[in-house]
């Protein structure tokens, strides 16, 4: 069971007309709790104050959303945590009200047994039909309107594809419908860029951080189907579960790359246990 913060209230009170319901008008963070500690929690801040900087949402307090999350944890060491924070409440209508109250939202939910398969060993992805819409407006943030997402997962279910890859309709491949997506050629880092469409991701951030350290060359290019077939190495990440090698695509087998290991590796040393594999 989840409980939720909501503006620092234990399972307070929100308004069926808050525009983060009504509108998906908002943001929101999923932060991996490991061992005691919220991975990464100044990154997923970075994201969110520049997200609700773009939105014209004041910018929420984050030594007070840093003590609600601890206060939401309690004993809890391992687990994900999550912030929500809307434009809150304003009359019918889309236009933003002229002074806004933000909503905050604070959880977290103890990991269980039936948390995703891991990633590290490999991982089997498909191709969405559900197209990625391009706006640069709304790109790189974590906004509340993911029903593409929503719709590209809910085209299959079988527990052994465990991410789907998504595309706008010009045919570039941008990301998982939950991760973000990588390639090696030529012993270069390929990512597709996130300026038009795609969420500036987390791990992403850091997965190029460790990149540059280590010395690998890195370029951000539009990415398409028959590059995905030339690439030698293929993987996708996000916050909770590290960096997941693709291993079968398209009815085709391969094993983890060179490159995805030794990022894996590095990703390990930041404290991203679970590249370390079982
Ligand atoms: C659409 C989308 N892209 C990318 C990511 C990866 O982002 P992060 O590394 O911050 O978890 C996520 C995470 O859930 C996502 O939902």
């Amino acid at each position: 069971v989840t409980s939720w913060l909501v503006n620092g209230q234990r399972d307070g009170h929100l308004s069926p007309a808050d525009r983060g319901l009504a509108y998906g008008d908002g943001l929101f963070e999923t932060i991996a709790l490991r061992a005691g500690r919220l991975r990464f929690l100044d990154y997923h801040f970075d994201r969110l104050v520049a997200g609700c900087k773009r939105l014209g949402i004041p910018a929420p307090d984050c030594s007070q959303l840093t003590r609600e999350l601890e206060a939401s944890r309690q004993d809890c060491r391992d687990g994900t945590a999550k912030i929500i924070i809307t434009r809150g409440l304003g009359p019918r209508g889309y236009r933003p009200p002229e002074v806004v109250a933000p909503t905050r939202l604070v959880s977290v939910t103890a990991a269980d047994s039936s948390a995703a398969q891991a990633w590290s060993s490999g991982i089997r992805v498909r191709l969405c039909t559900t197209s990625l819409s391009e706006n640069s407006a709304l790109a790189g943030m974590k906004t509340l309107n993911r029903l593409e997402q929503v719709m590209a997962r809910a085209e299959w279910r079988t527990p052994d594809i465990a991410e789907g890859l998504m595309m706008t309709e010009a045919g570039h491949v941008v990301c998982g419908t939950q991760s973000n997506l990588f390639l090696v050629r030529h012993g270069t880092l390929l990512t597709p860029p996130v300026d038009r469409c795609g969420v500036s991701g987390v791990m992403r951030r850091v997965i190029l951080e460790e990149a540059c350290r280590l010395g690998i060359a890195v370029q951000t290019p539009v990415v398409t189907v028959a590059a995905l077939a030339m690439a030698t190495e293929l993987f996708v990440s996000n916050s909770l579960q590290g960096i997941g090698p693709i291993v079968r695509w398209n009815d085709e087998s391969r094993a983890t790359g060179e490159l995805t290991r030794s990022l894996m590796a590095a990703l390990v040393q930041r404290g991203v246990q679970e590249c370390a594999g079982d």
